[in-house]
């Protein structure tokens, strides 16, 4: 039995976790038509849903990874395939550096006990990075603007209240009256499912727009500014983020609208010095063709782009703005 004050449960909109009991996720393939949890067991059930994609987000990822290698090894003290487990779970979605990174810090501690506070701080540490990140992004916005966002970055994506998500939705709490512009973001819609879904369930002003309506949008002059998250971040600052985000930020710079990447210091891969090195994950190609099909169509489905750093106007983490080269 776990006694110890800070191993409380935790129950957030993504995921409700009992350090010595259960562990649900929520099914966000499913969202918005369903609010279905599923149990997870075991860090092989993890692994195959992040790969699924019913847990996602860079930040969540993460969390969810830890908290099921943690949970398994606390059940089983003597389980011998921890570290095969753990290989499988950072294998399972190669971009987001967080996964990796998570991972390995439950791994290097070496009691169950203390594998279980680590992946509770991975947790704690991006809640807290949040709140820091919108807080600190405030100064960024004013009264009445047009805001772009692309992906998902809320609360289905992380620890806390989001990262870009997580600044807009910290503007709307300090009454900046901002319209939201949602990209929809195919091939899996977490635009138009998800971060559409989180913004109404909140009442902020916003509206869907399909990606390839970006430009058209923007040269009616109803955007000010664009926030973005990040999967990985390499030294010279370029950024990985959901496919479309670097068509995103050359549209941007073409009108000279200001775009922003929000996203925890740990998503600073130090190991990389320029973006080319960032893994790309390819996604099956029925994540394309689900409502067609033609027998041996030739499809490429990345599931990330990488952003020069050339086209970012800043990078706001937890401790602060970064720009290129970022000093470690
Ligand atoms: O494939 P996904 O849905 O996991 O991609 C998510 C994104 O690209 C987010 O923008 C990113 O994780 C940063 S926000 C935590």
């Amino acid at each position: 039995m776990v006694r110890d004050e800070k191993m409380k449960n935790i129950e957030v909109l993504a995921f409700r976790f009992s350090p010595t009991k259960s562990f649900f996720i929520l099914d966000q393939t499913l969202l918005p038509e369903k609010k279905k949890f599923i149990s997870i067991n075991h860090p092989r059930q993890m692994s195959k849903a992040i790969k699924d994609m019913k847990v996602r987000g860079a930040n969540l990822i993460g969390i969810t990874a830890a908290f099921s290698l943690a949970q398994y090894t606390y059940k089983n003290p003597k389980a011998k395939d921890i570290l095969s487990l753990a290989r499988e779970l950072k294998e399972s979605r190669p971009t987001a550096v967080h996964l990796a990174k998570a991972v390995d810090k439950v791994l290097k501690k070496k009691s169950p006990l203390g594998k279980l506070k680590q992946a509770l701080s991975i947790y704690e540490s991006d809640r807290k990075a949040c709140d820091l990140m919108a807080q600190k992004a405030q100064s960024l916005l004013s009264k009445g603007e047009g805001i772009l966002t692309y992906c998902n970055t809320g609360s289905l994506a992380t620890g806390g209240i989001g990262t870009a998500l997580g600044v807009i939705k910290k503007a709307f709490k300090k009454k900046k009256d901002l319209h939201v512009y949602v990209c929809e973001t195919r091939p899996c819609n977490q635009g138009s499912r998800l971060t559409f879904w989180e913004l109404k369930q909140e009442n902020i002003a916003c509206t869907l727009i399909c990606d390839n309506m970006l430009a058209y949008l923007i040269s009616q002059k109803k955007i000010h500014k664009a926030f973005v998250g990040a999967d990985c971040i390499s030294l010279n600052g370029d950024t990985a983020n959901k496919i479309g985000t670097y068509n995103m930020a050359v549209i941007c710079k073409h009108f000279k609208i200001p775009f922003y990447v929000v996203a925890p210091f740990h998503s600073i891969d130090a190991s990389l010095k320029k973006g080319f090195s960032i893994p790309i994950e390819l996604r099956p190609s029925k994540e394309l063709s689900f409502y067609w099909s033609q027998k041996g169509a030739d499809i490429w489905n990345p599931s990330f782009d990488v952003t020069p750093h050339k086209l970012i106007t800043g990078i706001l983490t937890e401790k602060g703005f970064f720009k290129s080269p970022i000093k470690i």
